[in-house]
């Protein structure tokens, strides 16, 4: 995680890091740091928390005319979130920040400390200016950079500065993502991401992995394996994604209310009364495949748990879902015939990558579903289905959530279409279904106020079970991650049939059971199992059209006839649940303790 950037030229230098960093933010607010080298002098700041702090800290602060800069914001790895551990880190007269993970910094760290060097935090990142100075001991500063990234093992985007060669910026990145941008006026950008270039940087290229090299006023050079390479730049096309919160209390919320607009951008020119139209995408891309396999993280996985029972009930195609995580080190057998499918909001998660990396090698078809265009699992996968749900910026990811569910629901019925296992009749009457879901995904201000009063009694109690069945089982999980992110109360999704298996033994007046009723789908199996557990004591807010006299709490649905139009309606519930539980605990919503937005470490 942490974010990066980098900047040369004549405007004020700490504005564009500072707004820069803004734009980061969400990838970890542990600590920021930045530094300003200009006339051979390097002034730097940190400061712990937000980027606020460092802001305040800058304030009187001045950095304009010729010079260069790089900032950090930082999500801790190795080391507590102390300014001694914020970048950038320090050598005797060169700086660096980096995002990633140095693996073999234990080994290099006792070697530097044999030669001399002074570590002042436990971070592994401090390592790389440390040696980068041991190897300009005998060499000049790119041949030193150089020998300094070939002796790293792990995942690093790195900008370095220093006093030895005052007017570049070495860079080097591999396995986490780094973008070199410039403009006409012969400035020159670095970032984690797109956003922080926008308005700023004209052309970027999108470095690939052991890519390293430096830039300085108006020219950059680039390098892998020892080797000069071209600069195949591209011209930055993305609208302004700086999102802004237009009234709502929290990015989040405003997240969820979008829902419904951002469904209708999913939906948009893809479905019609008699096809599927998945652009870019030829109906052969879907031949021969035998079985499909999705891999992902979080709530992508969640999304992809859901439509696993899409993809084996509609289109009557084998799916297995993996953790990307577990996925990675399991030695999966991976079958030609099969489709896999990646899903990841940012596009830019580590492990969701690595595995996409692997489908690749061997060599599977690869699809990707993400909401960030460029990203580098969507530069990776053979096709790509965006999921339009605009940036998101709050962490606990909903509108992404529901849009990836959507999109995936539309890929089940093109299968199926293709595959010939469905009828005009049901194919029909999905697409009407389909057309509903911004409709559904609308949030009822009354219904929201009802939650808002009814979050009181669910702050205190020792856990929350969230259960359902089916797709309901996912989207219970998925409810309970919510739950966990924002108000670090402890909660777990279980499917609804299994309590009896264990859990239920922990049912008394304190565990709370949010259960997922719904009436088109297993209602009376599910209710059941709620029984069992209101027999036990157990308080139940239960969510369900049909009213259910032993809930304690109960929020009446719409009561759509479709599965999936009540599973919409009760992710929004299930949402808006979380948010405002976070909100009565004095939580901060959107930028939860100990997480970030796009996880790029292992
Ligand atoms: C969701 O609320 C989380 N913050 C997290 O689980 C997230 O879904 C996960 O890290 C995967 O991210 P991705 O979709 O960007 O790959």
């Amino acid at each position: 995680m942490c974010g990066i950037v980098g900047y040369i030229g004549k405007r004020e230098k700490k504005e564009i890091i500072l707004n820069g960093l803004k734009e980061l933010e969400y990838r970890g607010y542990d600590s920021a740091g930045l530094a300003v080298l200009k006339d051979s002098e390097i002034v730097h700041f940190k400061a712990v928390g937000k980027l606020d702090n460092l802001k305040e800290k800058t304030k009187d602060f001045k950095s304009d005319g010729s010079g260069l800069a790089i900032g950090h914001t930082r999500w801790a790895t190795h080391g507590k979130p102390t300014e001694l551990n914020a970048h950038p880190h320090l050598g005797k007269f060169s700086y660096v920040i980096h995002n990633g993970i140095i693996e073999n910094y234990q080994e290099l760290k006792k070697e530097l400390q044999e030669k001399g060097a002074v570590f002042v935090s436990q971070t592994d990142s401090e390592v790389i200016v440390h040696l980068f100075e041991e190897n300009l001991k005998n060499s000049k500063p790119f041949e030193a950079f150089e020998k300094t990234i070939k002796s790293l093992k792990g995942a690093y985007a790195i900008l370095l500065i220093t006093k030895a060669n005052p007017d570049k910026i070495f860079f080097a990145k591999n396995l986490v993502p780094l973008i070199v941008g410039k403009n006409s006026q012969d400035e020159i950008f670095f970032s984690s991401s797109d956003a922080p270039l926008i308005n700023l940087a004209e052309d970027v290229i999108y470095l690939n992995d052991l890519d390293y090299g430096y830039a300085k006023k108006g020219k950059i050079k680039l390098f892998s394996n020892g080797k000069n390479k071209n600069l195949e730049f591209k011209k930055l096309s993305v609208s302004k994604l700086s999102a802004q919160k237009e009234g709502f209390r929290f990015f989040m919320e405003k997240e969820i209310y979008e829902q419904s607009a951002v469904s209708s951008e999913t939906i948009m020119g893809r479905i019609n009364e008699n096809d599927i139209i998945l652009e870019n995408i030829e109906d052969d891309f879907f031949e021969d495949i035998r079985e499909i396999t999705i891999c992902a993280c979080g709530t992508s996985y969640h999304a992809a748990l859901t439509a696993s029972y899409l993809l084996e009930r509609i289109s009557k195609i084998k799916t297995t879902v993996e953790i990307a995580s577990e996925f990675r080190y399991k030695e999966p057998l991976l079958l030609k015939d099969t489709l896999f499918i990646v899903i990841s909001q940012s596009g830019e998660t580590a492990d969701t990558l690595q595995a996409l990396k692997m489908a690749k090698n061997a060599g599977l078809k690869t699809l990707s579903i993400c909401n960030v265009d460029n990203s580098s699992i969507v530069r990776l996968s053979d096709k790509t289905l965006l999921t339009r749900a605009g940036i998101e910026k709050g962490v606990a990811s909903t509108k992404a959530f529901t849009t990836q569910v959507l999109l995936l629901w539309i890929l089940s019925l093109k299968i199926a279409l293709l595959k010939k296992e469905i009828d005009k009749d049901f194919f029909k009457k999905e697409v009407e279904n389909i057309s509903k879901v911004p409709t559904v995904l609308k949030v009822d201000e009354k219904l929201h106020e009802k939650i808002r009063r009814l979050s009181k009694r669910y702050l205190h109690g020792h856990g929350f079970f969230f259960i359902g069945r089916d797709i309901f089982y996912p989207l219970s999980l998925e409810g309970a991650l919510k739950l966990k992110e924002i108000s670090y109360l402890h909660a777990e999704g279980y499917p609804a049939g299994e309590m009896k298996h264990g859990p239920i033994a922990l049912a008394d007046s304190k565990l709370f059971t949010i259960a997922l009723m719904p009436k088109s789908l297993l209602y009376d199996k599910v209710k059941s199992n709620v029984e069992e557990l209101s027999a036990r004591d157990a308080t139940i807010l239960a969510l369900s059209p049909l009213e259910f006299e032993i809930a304690d709490d109960f929020i009446k649905t719409k009561g759509y006839d479709h599965p999936m139009l009540e599973f919409f309606e009760m992710t929004v519930i299930l949402q808006l649940l979380s948010l405002e539980i976070s909100v009565r605990l004095g939580n901060d919503v959107d930028m939860p303790r100990n997480l970030a937005k796009s996880v790029t470490v292992e």
